[in-house]
């Protein structure tokens, strides 16, 4: 049985989908802080499974240790955090307390039932302004923000672990730039309020929520000038983690992987994309640059192809077929459905 922290959200549900369709049995444990159960009661829809669904904070030790307790647990993916940039240079204290505390939390509870196999959510925030593009597991590693750096000392704390006793297996997953959506439109992303990020941005400008976009910044030295990111499909990015739990499970030690495309697109192409995906009009202006931004950043994915056997098949236009078919049937998210009444306390 795999347990899935932070599963009801955008990529766990993705993950929770993936690993179903494998024939895992799920165990979630989210506290519904930024997700909604409905998310997780599409996915047994989608997959005709059913997860288990602890309704649990990870500081919560008791109640972690009883879901231990409860299921025979093989593995863990660890999602559960807080990863708004932005609110984690407000709120620092939260961002440190809520990822770091939930990771020792976690460790520990796991370390007691003798469950040594975990993957973790990082992101390439880790490499800060990268030296060169594409970027590669070696990079140097400096984060700007609280956020990033909740990343990065978890990401050393894991190996800090793996040293200590090296029957741990731990791979550290550095998501590139997630977006889209399950291509059956019912699960995606779903931002409380203003959305943060460039594709649930454009995607709300598509279906009237928001007039026009604003692009931060046309005086990077980019292709066009707008900022370049290695965008990844979120399905895609689920079934990295079906090949790096295969890898935990097979072996021990302690490993970090880029999983992106190795592709970047700048936020003018990918606005042109998904016009061109979707049929609507993005009427954007262009505005300073975001504080805290970085020109350009796309990865080497080759260690992920070489070691997982993984590698990011959707481009672009499925990308943004998939985010806009999300939208386009949920214009509220998860909010107008009936919520998921499957659940432990
Ligand atoms: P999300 O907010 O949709 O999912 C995170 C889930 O964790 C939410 O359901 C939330 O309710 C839950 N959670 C938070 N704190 C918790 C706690 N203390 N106890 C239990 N549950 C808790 O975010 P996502 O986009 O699905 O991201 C998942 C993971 O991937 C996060 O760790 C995030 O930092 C990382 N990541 C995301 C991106 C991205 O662009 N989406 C990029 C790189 C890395
Ligand atoms: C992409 C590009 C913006 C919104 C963030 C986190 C990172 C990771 C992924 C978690 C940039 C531009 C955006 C808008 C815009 N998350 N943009 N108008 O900043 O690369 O990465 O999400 O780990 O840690 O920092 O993604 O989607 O916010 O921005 O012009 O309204 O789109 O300036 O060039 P980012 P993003």
């Amino acid at each position: 049985m795999i347990l899935v922290t932070g599963g009801a959200g955008y990529i766990g549900s993705h993950i929770c989908v993936e690993l179903l369709n494998q024939g895992y049995e799920v165990v979630v444990v989210d506290n519904l802080s930024n997700s909604q159960l409905e998310s997780l009661r599409r996915v047994h829809e989608l997959t005709g499974k059913t997860i288990e669904f602890y309704e649990v904070d990870l500081l919560h030790s008791e109640k972690l240790s009883q879901v231990f307790a409860n299921h025979p647990i093989d593995a863990v993916i660890h999602l559960a955090g807080l990863k708004a940039v932005g609110e984690s240079v407000k709120m620092p204290l939260k961002y440190y307390s809520n990822n770091l505390t939930g990771t020792f939390t976690l460790c520990e509870v796991m370390k007691e039932f003798n469950v040594k196999k975990l993957i973790f959510s990082s992101s390439a925030t880790v490499y800060g302004t990268p030296e060169r593009n594409p970027i590669e597991e070696s990079a140097s590693l400096q984060a700007a923000n609280p956020y990033g750096r909740t990343k990065l000392m978890i990401e050393e704390i894991l190996e800090d672990l793996y040293i200590s006793d090296q029957s741990f297996s731990i791979s550290v997953l550095r998501y590139f730039n997630p977006i889209g959506a399950h291509p059956s439109g019912r699960i995606g992303e779903n931002p409380k309020g203003i959305p943060n990020n460039l594709m649930p941005y454009i995607t709300q400008v598509a279906i009237g929520e928001y007039s026009e976009l604003q692009v931060f910044g046309n005086d990077y030295p980019t292709i066009d000038g707008t900022g370049v990111r290695d965008f990844i499909h979120v399905v895609d990015l689920a079934k990295g983690h079906v090949k790096a739990l295969e890898y935990v499970t097979a072996e021990t030690g302690y490993e970090t992987y880029n999983l992106g495309t190795g592709e970047g697109y700048s936020v003018l192409q990918i606005v042109h994309a998904f016009e061109k995906a979707s049929g609507r009009k993005i009427p954007y202006k262009i505005k300073g640059r975001r504080s805290g931004d970085i020109a350009e950043c796309f990865s080497d994915p080759s260690k992920a192809e070489a070691k997982l056997g993984w590698k990011a098949e959707k481009g672009i236009n499925d990308m943004c077929e998939d985010a806009w078919k999300w939208q386009r049937n949920n214009p509220n998210g998860y909010s107008s459905e009936r919520s998921y009444s499957y659940s432990h306390d």
